[in-house]
C-alpha cells in the first residue's frame, strides 16, 4: 500500500524546500518515516537509522538507474554514482588514487593563492557575492587544476554546472535546456580527453584515461562521464557547501569568533555544517526487491529518496539536532553519504574548504549581509544558494 495520510501539500518540487526543507523533514521523520511522495512518484526515507542502512545496502537500494531524483539522461551506468558493484568497485578503484589523502597535500597552496586573489578583488569592491566572487573562484580554479583543464570564467562555469543539475519545478523534472547544459559540459570534457589521447599530460584526466587494473581500462564514455561528474559534483557540491558554511558563520557569530581565535576548529566546523545544513540533501536509489518498512510495502522498481539532510537532523541520533554547535563532533553524519558511494571527494573538499575559509576569516574578519533575499538553486537534490550578497563591515 503506497497511500499515506499525506502531509498537507508536501511537494518535492515546491521552491520552499530549496532553501529550507528542515521543518518538512521533522514531520516526515516523526509521522511518515516511510513516505510515498506523490509529487515525485517516489518514497522518502528520513530517519537516520533507515537512511544509513539503505545507503549501505546497495544490493537492495541500487544506484544503477541513477542517484539523482530527476536523473540526467545518458548518465546512468557510466559514473561512480550511477553504478553498483562490481562495476562500481572497478570504476572507483581506477579513480581513487587521485583522491587519497596522501596525494592531496598539494591542493592547499594553490587554494590559498586562489583565495588571496579572490579576497583582493572582494576588498576592492566592499560589497560582494560570496558565491560568484569567492566559492566559485576557489572551486572552479582548484578542480580545473586538479583535472588539468584550462582555466575558465568561474562564475560562468558554475552557472553551467548549476544548470546541469537543476530541476525544472514546473515540468517536475528535467527539461531540454538543462539536458543541453550537461551535454555541452560533456562535449567540452570529451574534447579534452581526445587531446590527452594524442598527448598525455600529468593530470587527472590522463591518469583516468591510462589507469589500468589487471589489464582493465576505462572506456572512452567512462572517462568522459567520470570526469564530467568530477566537474559537476566538485564544482556544485563544493562551492555550495563552502557558501553554506559562510552563511552559517555569518549567522552564528560565536562560532565565527571562536574560529578566528583558533583556526584549528575549522575542520570540526566543516563537519558540523555537513551535518546541520549541507548542500547534498537527497539522493535516489531504486529497489531491487519488495521491502516492508514502518508498515508500508515498497515494491521492486520503486524509487526511494535517501534524505541525508533529514537523517542528519534526527534527534534519535544527534542530541539537539537543530542547534549548530561546532564543538559537537557529529560522528556518523551523512553529509558525504555512507557505504559504497561515500563521497570520493571528501578529503579534497575538507582540505580546500579549511584552507580557503580560514584565509577568508583571517583577511575579512567581519562581514554582513546586504540582503536576506537571495535565490536558491532549483533542485530536487541539492540545497545551494544561487548568490550570497555579503558586504565587508
Ligand atoms: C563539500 C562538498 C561535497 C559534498 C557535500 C558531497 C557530497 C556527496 C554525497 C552525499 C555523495 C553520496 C551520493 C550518493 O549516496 O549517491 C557524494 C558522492 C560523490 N561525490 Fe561528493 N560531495 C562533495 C564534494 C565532491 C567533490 C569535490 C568531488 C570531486 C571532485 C565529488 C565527487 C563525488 C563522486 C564522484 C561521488 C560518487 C562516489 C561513488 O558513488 O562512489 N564530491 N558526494
Amino acid at each position: 500500500m503506497r497511500t499515506n495520510s499525506l502531509i498537507e501539500d508536501f511537494d518535492l518540487y515546491d521552491h520552499k524546500i530549496d532553501s529550507d526543507p528542515f521543518p518538512w523533514y521533522q514531520i516526515l521523520r516523526d509521522e511518515h518515516p516511510c513516505y510515498w511522495c506523490e509529487s515525485g512518484n517516489i518514497w522518502i526515507l528520513s530517519r537516520y537509522d533507515d537512511v544509513a542502512a539503505a545507503a549501505q545496502d546497495w544490493r537492495t537500494f541500487s544506484s544503477l538507474k541513477g542517484n539523482l531524483v530527476d536523473e540526467i539522461p545518458g548518465r546512468s551506468g557510466g559514473t561512480l554514482g550511477t553504478t553498483d558493484p562490481p562495476r562500481h568497485d572497478r570504476l572507483r578503484a581506477l579513480a581513487q588514487a587521485a583522491f587519497l589523502k596522501k596525494n592531496l597535500d598539494h591542493v592547499v597552496e594553490p587554494t590559498l593563492q586562489l583565495a588571496d586573489k579572490a579576497i583582493d578583488n572582494i576588498k576592492a569592491k566592499g560589497s560582494f557575492d560570496f558565491v560568484a566572487d569567492f566559492s566559485s573562484e576557489i572551486t572552479v580554479g582548484i578542480i580545473f587544476q586538479l583535472l588539468g583543464l584550462p582555466p575558465r570564467n568561474s562564475a560562468e562555469m558554475r552557472n553551467k554546472v548549476v544548470l546541469s543539475i537543476s530541476t525544472d519545478k514546473k515540468a517536475r523534472g528535467r527539461n531540454a535546456e538543462l539536458d543541453a547544459a550537461f551535454a555541452n559540459l560533456s562535449q567540452m570534457i570529451s574534447d579534452e580527453v581526445a587531446v590527452r589521447r594524442q598527448t598525455p599530460r600529468d593530470d587527472l584526466i590522463t591518469k583516468l584515461a591510462e589507469a589500468e587494473i589487471d589489464g582493465d581500462r576505462l572506456t572512452e564514455r567512462e572517462v568522459v562521464l567520470t570526469t564530467s561528474m568530477f566537474v559537476v559534483a566538485g564544482v556544485e557540491s563544493l562551492s555550495s557547501f563552502m557558501s553554506i558554511l559562510a552563511l552559517n558563520l555569518h549567522d552564528f557569530t560565536e562560532a565565527r569568533q571562536s574560529l578566528q581565535i583558533d583556526p584549528a576548529r575549522m575542520m570540526p566546523a566543516i563537519d558540523e555544517s555537513l551535518r546541520y545544513n549541507t548542500s547534498a540533501q537527497r539522493f535516489k536509489r531504486v529497489l531491487t526487491r519488495d521491502l516492508d518498512l514502518h508498515g508500508k510495502t515498497m515494491r521492486e522498481g520503486d524509487g526511494v529518496v535517501l534524505a541525508y539532510g533529514a537523517a542528519n537532523r534526527d534527534e534519535r541520533k544527534f542530541e539537539n539536532p537543530d542547534v549548530y554547535d561546532i564543538a559537537r563532533n557529529p560522528q556518523g553524519h551523512l553529509g558525504f553519504g555512507m557505504g559504497k558511494h561515500f563521497c570520493i571527494g571528501n578529503h579534497f573538499s575538507r582540505l580546500v574548504t579549511e584552507a580557503a575559509m580560514n584565509r577568508f576569516l583571517e583577511r575579512i574578519p567581519s562581514f554582513g549581509m546586504q540582503t536576506r533575499e537571495f535565490d536558491w538553486v532549483s533542485s530536487s537534490n541539492f540545497r545551494s544558494p544561487m548568490t550570497l550578497p555579503f558586504k565587508i563591515n
